[in-house]
Order: C-alpha cells, then structure tokens, then sequence
C-alpha cells in the first residue's frame, strides 16, 4: 500500500479478500454465507483500483477459511486476491482457482433441468477454468459465465 491511509481499517487476525470486481461484492458475500457469521466483517466497494477499474474489499477478523470454501468464490472473482492476517501483518497471500467440482452455490441454465423442477442441489464438472464453463451432473447442459446465477 503506497498511500498514507486504508479505506477500510487494519485487522488484526483473520483473512482480507482484496481486488474482487465491484460488480461481484454481493456475489461473493453470498457464495461464502457472510451473512451467517458472527465475526466483525468490514467491506468497502467502488474503490479505486488501478488493474480493475472498480474494486470491493471484504475483511474478516478471526477468520480463516478451507481452501475449497474459498475457492468457490473464483465463479465469480477469479481474480481475487486473499491476504491471511496474523498480528497486523500479512502472514500470507493466496489466489483462488476454481475446484473440478461445484456442488450447488450456481443454477442450472437449462429450465427443464430436474434440479430446476425438484428439491435437488446442482451439481457441476468445471469443463473449463479459465472461461467459466460448467457441465451439469444431471442434464449434461453447459452453463456459461454470462448465464451464471448463484443461488
Ligand atoms: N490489510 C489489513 N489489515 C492488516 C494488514 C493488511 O486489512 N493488518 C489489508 C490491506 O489493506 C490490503 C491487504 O490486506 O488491502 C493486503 O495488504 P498488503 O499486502 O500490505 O497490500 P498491497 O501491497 O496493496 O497488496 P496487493 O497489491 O498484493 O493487494
Ligand atoms: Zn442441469
């Protein structure tokens, strides 16, 4: 950081979820259950980022996540960057990448999908990590990126 100030404050311990696109904040709030915890979350949006235009940030003190619960959040902030806090300091960086798997957080596109019509959760085959394309269990429909919903 090369400015005097943070937009959102310091933590302590814990994990910050940095460079998220704007557009996908509540996205990822969502993929993660924020709204289900109970630890002090910060976030701030629209802030200045020099690579992405428009950025959110999203800090969490005392918490740490699994690797493959973090790693959903890469449907829609492949870009994201996380940052382990210890004592104040980054003790860690992480980048995220999306599993082979993805067990419900994203909607079958195809409306005559069984899991559109019957209490099923999805589940998908990540058939291309860099664009975004899923395989559905079920129909064999791909989901794009422009179609992704997350439920
Ligand atoms: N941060 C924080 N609390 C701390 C230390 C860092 O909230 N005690 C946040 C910073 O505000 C920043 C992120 O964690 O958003 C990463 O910190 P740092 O590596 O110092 O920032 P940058 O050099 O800007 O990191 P990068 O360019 O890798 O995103
Ligand atoms: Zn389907």
């Amino acid at each position: 950081m090369t400015d005097k100030t943070r937009s959102v404050s310091a933590i302590n311990e814990g994990t910050v979820i940095d460079h998220i696109p704007a557009d996908s904040l509540f996205d990822v709030l969502s993929i993660l259950k924020l709204d289900e915890l109970e630890n002090q979350i910060t976030f701030g949006t629209n802030l200045k980022s020099e690579r992405y235009g428009k950025k959110a940030i999203i800090k969490l003190e005392g918490k740490f996540f699994e690797d493959d619960e973090i790693n959903r959040i890469a449907l829609v902030a492949p870009e994201a960057k996380l940052n382990i806090i210890r004592d104040y300091e980054v003790a860690e960086k992480k980048v995220v990448g999306l599993p082979d798997e993805i067990h419900g957080i994203a909607k079958c596109m195809n409306p005559k999908c069984v899991t559109n019509h019957q209490n099923i959760s999805t589940r998908f085959r990540v058939k291309d990590k860099k664009l975004v394309t899923l395989k559905c269990h079920y129909c064999e429909k791909i989901t794009d990126k422009k179609h992704l919903e997350i439920l």
